[in-house]
């Protein structure tokens, strides 16, 4: 498999699905982390599951960190468009239409999730976001007219807190996003009630997922 500047794995779609879901693991993940999940969210989609370029203490990251939740933000700029760049160069090796990807992230990647819908909007159709931050606030905030997000946070999460969710919700919502809130009686980590909440909102929102 060509490296196209990420390490990666890509799963062509099934049924005729035209959707791609771009993974992006967690803190300490790779590219094989999130392909089961994108499997249960969208059975038919292509995954493209790219693993984080930095590293810290030797775990995978998608962006640099200066401490918990404190984030290397030119570092976070230029990764989120070396994100960019490489789902453009993997639609054309795969042939998968560029209009049509929703981010899938967990964590560190839906961090640098929440930094594309900023800074490349135009890269992503939607995204599914579980236990965001947010990533930094710009002067200007594009415009994510009618764009579909999801944000999947846990009520009992010690690394996202509850003012910083509603926070990332209103910033989205301020912008024009078709933005969901849901909240699962949950830590950090992803519940089987996300799950299920993710993939009912990606079947009404993208029917071909
Ligand atoms: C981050 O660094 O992106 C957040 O703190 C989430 C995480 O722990 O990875």
């Amino acid at each position: 498999m060509r490296d196209l500047g990420f390490v990666h794995k890509f799963v062509p779609p099934t049924g005729g699905s035209q959707l791609t879901l771009l993974l992006l693991h967690g803190t300490g993940g790779n590219e094989s982390d999130l392909i089961q999940l994108g499997h249960e969210l969208a059975p038919r989609a292509a995954l493209l599951s790219p693993r984080g370029k930095v590293l810290e203490n030797g775990m995978p990251r998608f962006f640099r960190r200066l401490g918990e939740g404190i984030f290397d933000i030119n570092d976070l700029v230029d990764q989120t468009h070396n994100l960019a760049v490489f789902t453009g160069e993997a639609s054309r090796a795969y042939r998968f239409d560029l209009g049509k990807v929703v981010a899938v992230g967990y964590s560190n990647g839906a961090n640098i999730a929440g930094s594309a819908l900023i800074l490349h909007p135009e890269t992503l159709a939607g995204a599914v976001l579980f236990r965001p931050m947010v990533p930094f606030v710009p002067d200007v905030m594009p415009k994510l007219s009618g764009k579909p997000i999801l944000i999947l946070a846990g009520s009992r999460d010690s690394i996202v807190p509850e003012e910083e969710t509603e926070r990332l919700a209103g910033l989205l919502k301020r912008a024009g996003a078709d933005l969901t809130l849901r909240w699962a009686d949950a830590t950090h980590g992803i519940a089987s009630e996300d799950v299920a909440a993710a993939r009912e909102w990606l079947s009404e929102k993208f029917p071909d997922s």
